[in-house]
C-alpha cells in the first residue's frame, strides 16, 4: 500500500454504513464506479459504523456487518493494495473534527436536513446523534481533504453542508480545506425493484424477490429475475413510463453486458419475455458468480480482513492526525509537546 498522503492525485472518499448485504443496485450504481476510480485517484473507502449507531443496532450484528460489508466491497473489486479501506471507529480524528465543525455549524441548518426530518418522524424519541450526523459526515470528508465524494442522491444535502462548513472554516480561520464536489452516479445507473419497478431497488424492500443481493446463489438470482414483474404487451423495448419492469431489465442487462438498449431491443425483437429474462438472468449470474466466490473466500479469512482494516487505519490515521493538528492550531489550541 502506498502512503496516500504523499500522492498528488485528487482524493476520492466515500463511506458506507455497514448494512449487511449489498444488492445489485449498490453494485451497478456505486461500487462498480468506485472500482474504476482506484487507478486514477487516491481513494479512501470506509465503513461508517459510527454513523450506523444513530439508529438502534444490535452490537453483535453491527460488528459482524462491518466484516460482511468489507468482504463484499473487496469481492466487488475494492483493492487494499490500491486504496485505503478502513473502519471509521478505528481512526481518531473524525469525532474530534466533527466537534470543531459543530461549533461553526448553525443548528437550524441541521434541523432542516430532509434525511433528519424523515428519520426523526419514524422515531419515538430522537437522539441528538441523528441531528448531529451530517456534521460527522462533513468531518469524515474534510479530514482527508477529499476533492470528490461519490454519494447517492439522498446524501446530496449533506454534501452541501460539508461544502458550507469547509468554506466557513476557511474564511473564519484561513484556507485549510478543499471544498469537495459530490459525484452522483449517472441516472442510468438507477436499478429499480424487480417487483415494484417504479421504486428503487433497496435493502429495505419488504418483498425479498424485488432485490438481487450480491451474495445470492445463482439459483436465487435466476428465480428473482424470472419472476420479475413485466407487462402484457410482450415486446422487449424501453418505455419507462408504460413498461417500467421490462425497461428496468433492459437497463440491468445493458449494465452487466455493456450492450446498448438499442442493441438489446434488436437482439430480442420478436422474442418473448421468457427468453429475454433467461438471458438477463444468465448475464447477471455471470457478473455476480465471481463476486460471490471471492466473498465466500474472504469472509472465512477473518485474519486477512482484520489485517486489511489495520493497514487501512494506519494510513488513514496519519492523514487524520495531520489535518487535525492543523485545525487545532488554527482554532487556537496550544500545541501538545511530546
Ligand atoms: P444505500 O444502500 O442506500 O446506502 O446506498 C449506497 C450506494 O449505493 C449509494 O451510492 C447509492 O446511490 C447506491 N444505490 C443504492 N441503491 C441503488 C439503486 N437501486 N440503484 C442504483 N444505485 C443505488
Ligand atoms: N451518510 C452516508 C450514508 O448513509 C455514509 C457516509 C458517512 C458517507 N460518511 C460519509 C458518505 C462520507 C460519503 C462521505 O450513505
Amino acid at each position: 500500500m502506498s502512503d496516500n498522503d504523499a500522492s498528488p492525485k485528487p482524493v476520492i472518499l466515500t463511506g458506507a454504513q455497514p448494512t449487511g448485504r449489498l444488492h445489485l443496485g449498490n453494485y451497478l450504481g456505486a461500487v462498480r464506479n468506485w472500482n474504476a476510480m482506484q487507478d486514477d485517484y487516491t481513494c479512501f473507502f470506509f465503513i461508517s459504523n459510527q454513523h450506523a449507531i444513530t439508529l438502534p443496532k444490535v452490537p453483535a450484528e453491527l460488528r459482524q456487518n462491518t466484516y460482511l460489508c468489507l468482504a463484499q466491497y473487496m469481492a466487488c473489486g475494492l483493492d487494499p493494495e490500491k486504496s485505503t479501506l478502513f473502519a471509521q471507529s478505528h481512526v481518531i480524528g473524525h469525532n474530534e473534527l466533527a466537534w470543531v465543525l459543530s461549533c461553526i455549524c448553525p443548528l437550524g441548518q441541521l434541523e432542516r436536513m430532509t434525511q433528519f426530518k424523515d428519520k426523526a418522524k419514524k422515531q419515538i424519541s430522537v437522539n441528538s446523534g441523528l441531528l448531529f450526523y451530517p456534521v460527522l459526515m462533513a468531518a469524515d470528508i474534510l479530514l482527508y481533504n477529499a476533492n470528490v465524494v461519490p454519494v447517492g442522491e439522498d446524501q446530496k444535502q449533506h454534501l452541501e453542508l460539508t461544502r458550507d462548513l469547509a468554506e466557513k472554516f476557511n474564511s473564519t480561520f484561513s484556507p485549510t480545506f478543499n471544498v469537495p464536489e459530490a459525484y452522483i452516479g449517472k441516472a442510468g445507473a438507477r436499478v429499480m425493484s424487480l417487483q415494484n419497478p417504479t421504486t428503487k431497488m433497496s435493502k429495505s424492500d419488504p418483498n425479498k424477490l424485488g432485490t438481487v443481493d450480491l451474495i445470492d446463489s445463482a439459483d436465487v438470482v435466476r428465480k428473482k429475475i424470472m419472476s420479475a414483474v413485466t407487462d402484457s404487451e410482450g415486446s422487449v423495448r424501453v418505455d419507462f413510463a408504460n413498461k417500467p419492469g421490462i425497461s428496468n431489465l433492459i437497463s440491468i442487462f445493458a449494465a452487466v453486458t455493456g450492450k446498448s438498449a438499442q442493441e438489446i431491443e434488436d437482439e430480442f425483437a420478436g422474442k418473448g419475455y421468457g427468453d429475454f429474462k433467461k438471458c438477463v438472468a444468465d448475464a447477471v449470474i455471470a457478473t455476480l458468480d465471481p463476486v460471490r466466490e471471492r466473498y465466500e473466500r474472504l469472509i472465512k479469512d477473518r485474519a486477512f480482513l482484520d489485517e486489511t482494516l489495520k493497514k487501512g487505519a494506519e494510513v488513514a490515521q496519519r492523514v487524520a492526525f495531520k489535518t487535525l493538528s492543523k485545525v487545532y492550531r488554527k482554532v487556537g489550541f496550544p500545541e501538545k509537546i511530546r
